[in-house]
């Protein structure tokens, strides 16, 4: 491998088998669980009845990664991007030694010090302190180095009145402060960062982006995934975009980010039931949905302001026997989820049913958005938080603007996302 090289692939490919719950996968599978449990929408899926068929080798095994060949230069900083089951965890995992590849190969040069998951890393027994000095040794670290590191990271995580208690009482935004405190402290050659900073705060997220620009300016290399393009365009000098688990393209972060986007509009033009980036059982799937107007009407676009329903078709095609919760996730047109929209929250379940197809309709008093265009992605699991049917980016709202206040002015479409009914006084 050059000089220059910290990691080089040939052909890599990562074989796995359907519906698997093997020893190492039961606790991601658990956390994961518990992620989703917390947070109503998952990380990650983990029901692949939804794979495309292009990625099967056989009835039970399909290509998580195949043929990855690429090489990354000590010092870059390199964005993973791609949907959900595209396979960017499983990439960051191999080149973290947690799991090997099953054909190919991967040379990686130097420590590697990751954070992939939420507690990943850390035994939840033991204390903060003791996890950090156990990390510090899988790195290679000895008491001494790791002494000399610790009040920073304790101070960078924000843990001080914690440390001394055991993980499994750590929040999980806490969990993640200290995660990622440890692995870019403990000055490893290669940062791997998977995605788990949106559950730490705003702040905490940029002091994060600012430790990793330093770390890259010394001369290390970080790997990243995020699903804030915001994020990714500011970090990131390059980047790869992974569709299906193979590298489809790379170069400059802003061209491979408006390559996805483009993807992603392609792939939100296919009628809804024939949508291939999709995850869950599939025993029931969204198939279709209608936007209606205030009178009713049946409509394209919605207008700012106005009262509207949106209609959502579901197709069912196995037996459903546990109540089911839908979730909405709005983001806007870069991709920036603005909210979320949550059955569970009203204590409202669709029952079991012996029909073949029910619809949900969801009415917006007043829709507070600004003109522009919305992506929905669309969340049915059942009560145990087994994932029924997910697709990102499901449908496009597309709002139009309107004289949102009753002022006979249209509110500027540059300034905001969101409108909001107010008045000013003197
Ligand atoms: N331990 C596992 N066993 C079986 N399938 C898995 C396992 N881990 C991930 N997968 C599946 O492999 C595919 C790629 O997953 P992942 O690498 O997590 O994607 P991403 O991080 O891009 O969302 C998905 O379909 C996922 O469900
Ligand atoms: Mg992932």
């Amino acid at each position: 491998m050059k000089e220059s090289l910290v990691i080089q692939a040939n052909n890599l490919s990562k074989k796995y088998r359907l519906g698997t719950i093997g020893m190492t996968s039961l606790r991601e599978d658990l956390s994961r669980w518990w992620t989703r449990s917390k947070n109503g929408i998952p990380k990650h899926g983990f029901d692949q009845a939804g794979i495309d068929p292009t990625r099967m080798i056989n009835d039970h095994e399909f290509w998580a990664l195949h043929d990855l060949n690429f090489e990354i230069t000590r010092g870059e900083v390199v964005g993973l991007i791609g949907a959900n089951g595209s396979g960017k965890s499983t990439l960051l995992k191999i080149l973290s030694r947690i799991t090997e590849p099953s054909e190919g190969k991967v040379k990686v040069k130097g420590k590697v010090a990751s954070l992939l998951e939420v507690g990943t890393g850390f035994h939840p027994e033991l204390t903060g302190r003791e996890n950090v000095f156990v990390n510090g040794a899988i790195l290679g670290m000895t008491r001494r180095e790791v002494d000399k590191k610790f009040d920073e990271i304790v101070d960078f995580a924000g843990v001080a009145d914690f440390i001394d208690t055991p993980i499994k009482r750590y929040s999980s935004g806490m969990t993640v402060r200290l995660g990622f405190a440890v692995a870019a402290h403990l000055e490893p050659d290669i940062l791997i960062v998977d995605e788990v900073l949106a559950v730490g705060d705003l702040r905490f997220q940029n002091r994060c982006i600012n430790q990793m620009k330093s770390i890259a300016e010394s001369g290390k290399t970080v790997l990243f995934v995020s699903h804030q393009m915001a994020t990714v365009e500011n970090l990131c000098k390059s980047a790869f975009l992974l569709n299906m688990g193979q590298i489809i393209y790379s170069g400059k972060t802003s061209d491979v980010i408006k390559k996805y986007r483009e993807d992603m509009e392609e792939s939100a033009n296919l009628p809804i039931s024939q949508r291939m980036i999709r995850e869950g059982s599939g025993k029931c799937k969204l198939s279709g949905i209608e936007f209606r107007n205030d009178q009713n009407k049946v409509v394209d676009s919605l207008i700012s302001g106005k009262s509207a329903t949106i209609k959502l078709f579901f197709d069912i095609y196995e037996e459903i026997t546990a109540p089911m919760s839908l979730s909405l996730g709005i983001s806007n047109s870069t991709h920036v989820r603005i909210a979320h929209l949550c059955m569970k929250t009203f204590g409202k379940w669709i029952l079991p049913t012996s029909q073949k197809s029910f619809q949900v309709n969801l009415s917006l008093s007043k829709l507070e958005l600004n003109q522009g265009k919305y992506y929905v992605t669309s969340f049915l699991d059942d009560e145990s938080g087994q994932i029924i049917d997910w697709v990102t980016d499901a449908f496009v709202i597309n709002v139009l603007q309107s004289d949102f206040y009753g002022t006979g002015m249209v509110p500027p479409t540059s300034q905001s996302i969101f409108l909001m009914d107010h008045s000013f006084s003197f």
